[in-house]
């Protein structure tokens, strides 16, 4: 009996949150990135302008190219969550993350996404229920953008040491 309760909460677990079926115009799905919350985190950033935390999780297919800074291949998803921060309830000089604000992802595919130097872009914006709602603007903008680091596969994170 006691397995019966257990196993679902174990594979949950493991596979992360059901994400929905939610759709950018470019036809990437939230869903793609199911289980993402149990990826590794390959660099963490500050962004002092929006006052954000940020962690960087690479697919575990693609940890080790990753972190050797290689070029990764078609499939590859690289996620960034961004959360507001706010004072430790109980150390306020420390800052911890509060509220997501959203979760965005990179997939290679080179065919598909040409346009956009490879990667396809997707963001999706959490509403204040909870839910998540696709962000709907322009991927060219997130291109644009990662132009600037187009020598290294349009990727600005590099793997975080640790050690
Ligand atoms: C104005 C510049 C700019 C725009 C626009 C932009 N990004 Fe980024 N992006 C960055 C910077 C800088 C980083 C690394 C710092 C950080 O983690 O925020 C980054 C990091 C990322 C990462 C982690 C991989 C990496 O390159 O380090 C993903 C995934 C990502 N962005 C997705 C998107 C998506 C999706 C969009 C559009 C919806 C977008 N970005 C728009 C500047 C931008």
């Amino acid at each position: 009996m006691k397995k019966a309760i257990f196993l679902p909460l174990a594979v949950a677990s493991l596979f992360g949150q059901n994400l929905p079926d939610i759709q950018e115009k470019n036809g990437l799905s939230l869903k793609t990135i199911q289980g993402y919350e149990n990826w590794q985190v390959a660099a963490t950033h500050w962004r002092k302008d929006k006052n954000e935390l940020r962690y960087v999780l690479v697919d575990p297919k693609n940890e080790k190219a990753f972190k050797k800074g290689d070029k990764l291949p078609n499939g590859a998803i690289i996620v960034k969550i961004g959360w507001s921060t706010k004072p430790m309830d109980s150390f306020p000089d420390g800052l911890e993350a509060d509220k997501i604000q959203r979760v965005e992802y990179m997939i290679k595919n080179d065919k598909k996404f040409v346009a956009t130097g490879g990667w396809g872009y997707a963001r999706f914006i959490k509403n204040p229920d909870g839910s998540y709602k696709p962000w709907g603007g322009d991927a060219n903008e997130c291109y644009a953008c990662h132009t600037a680091v187009a020598g290294k596969d349009y990727l600005f994170s590099v793997y975080q040491k640790r050690f």
